[in-house]
């Protein structure tokens, strides 16, 4: 079994990220993470001043892209800051000092930011940070004010003790505070935030000798699609998958495992902390009584591989599902006939509060990008119609948060 959390996918919103002169600017590569935690592209614009608290190359090597700073910097871009203004889906300036503050609210555009802003069409987000006085100046609250009738999104700053020694308002607002109010804008919801979601996928491979195995046609697209939406919505996310040819998602922990046995194992780990179990994995029902420790001879006499002895493979699902406790529990049912009548008797031996019944066959549900499914839960059957294995996932989510307390 091997762990890690990896990198994947192409996002398809662009936040642009402008860090101004603070102590505070350290935050903004927390903000940078989580965002593309989001499944979001993140490219920094730093002032001069930003740039002596924190080094590009910490966004530089965070983003995989250029960190702008001055108008004239780019030699192949002669109008940058209109170039970032049109590809910023929001732009959020955070931590912003007073004095961008005061730019962007009096449309002084005197360095690269303060251009881009007033360039961008895009929604901004502003998340101050500053000395509690400069925060609660006159000309502060004046700009702030100007700023919010014009529809910019204001991130409160927070109180507690500040870098200057003083106590009081002014301290940058929380990460997940702000990347919520900036995923909000580009409307990604972050309902899962603060949970525990734990997730298998793929299928389990059992070996019969060491070039022989069972397995199934699962290629995880479904699991690594929940995996995927549940860490945009704000959950820590485990995936246990297993052998599949797909990326794993961003800021997800990854558990890789071959066989069922390492699978019941990881989960049973994972499961302990989880708020939510969802059990996509197609996981082999047998497995040899024996793995051979060299390939199985063939032939008519002496064949070694007739009568190899099966056995059953321990129910993940069943055995998590009997001690759930307060934990939502979605397993899946895979049939080729009586779809709703099996799916139901799995829903109540597997003690599942919700099986999400997929009819399998020739071209269907395995291996597809699109799946047609039914949600049964212990009041109702709801069938939905065919849609992406990307919006059933969310589809999955949402059915799973009606049953957290
Ligand atoms: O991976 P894809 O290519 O995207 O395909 C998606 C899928 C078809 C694999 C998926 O939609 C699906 O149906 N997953 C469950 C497959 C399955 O094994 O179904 P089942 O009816 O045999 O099992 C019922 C439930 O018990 C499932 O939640 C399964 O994960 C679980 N189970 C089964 C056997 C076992 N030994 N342990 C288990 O935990």
């Amino acid at each position: 079994m091997t762990t890690s959390t990896q990198a994947s996918s192409a996002p398809t919103k662009t936040v642009v990220l402008g860090v101004t002169g603070c102590i505070a600017a350290y935050k903004s590569a927390e903000i940078v993470r989580a965002l593309q935690k989001a499944g979001v592209r993140v490219k920094v614009i730093m002032t001069e001043h930003a740039t002596h608290f924190v080094d590009p190359v910490t966004f530089r090597a965070l983003t995989h892209e250029k960190v702008a700073i001055g108008l004239f910097d780019d030699p192949t871009d002669p109008i940058h800051h209109i170039s970032l203004a049109q590809e910023a889906d929001v732009m959020l300036l955070a931590p912003c000092t007073a004095n961008m503050l005061a730019k962007v609210a009096n449309g002084i555009a005197d360095d690269l930011l303060s251009t881009t802003v007033l360039a961008t069409t895009a929604p901004i987000v502003v998340a101050p940070a500053m000395n509690v006085h400069m925060y609660e100046n006159p000309a502060t609250r004046y700009n702030i004010g100007k700023l919010q009738i014009r529809g910019v999104h204001f991130v409160e700053a927070g109180t507690g003790y500040l870098a200057c020694g003083d106590v009081g308002k002014g301290r940058l607002a929380d990460v997940e505070d702000i990347v919520s109010a900036t995923l909000a804008q580009l409307g990604i919801k972050r309902d899962l935030a603060g949970k525990h979601v734990m997730i298998t996928a793929g299928p389990t491979v059992e070996p019969i000798d060491p070039v022989r195995y069972i397995t199934n046609r699962s290629s995880g697209k479904t699991g690594y699609a929940i995996a995927r939406a549940a860490a945009a919505r704000g959950a820590d996310v485990t995936l246990i998958s297993g052998p599949v040819a797909l990326q794993a998602p961003e800021g997800v922990s990854m558990v890789y495992v071959q066989t069922a046995d390492e699978m019941l194992a990881a989960a049973e780990e994972a499961f302990e902390s989880a708020d939510i179990g969802i059990f996509a994995a197609a996981v082999a029902d047998m497995k040899p009584a024996h793995s051979a420790d060299h390939k199985l001879k063939k032939g008519a006499d002496d064949s070694e591989l007739s009568g190899i002895e099966l056995v059953e493979n321990p129910d993940i699902l069943e055995t998590l599902g009997a001690k759930k406790g307060d934990r939502v529990v979605v397993g899946f049912a895979a049939e080729t006939d009586n779809v709703l009548e099996n799916a139901q008797k799995k829903l109540i031996a597997k003690h599942a509060d919700v099986i999400v019944a997929n009819q399998v066959g020739e071209g269907m549900a395995f291996g597809t990008d699109d799946n047609e499914v039914w949600f049964l839960d212990h009041e109702e059957t709801e069938a939905l119609p065919l849609m992406s294995k990307a919006r059933l996932a969310d589809a999955i989510l949402s059915k799973s948060l009606d049953f957290l307390l």
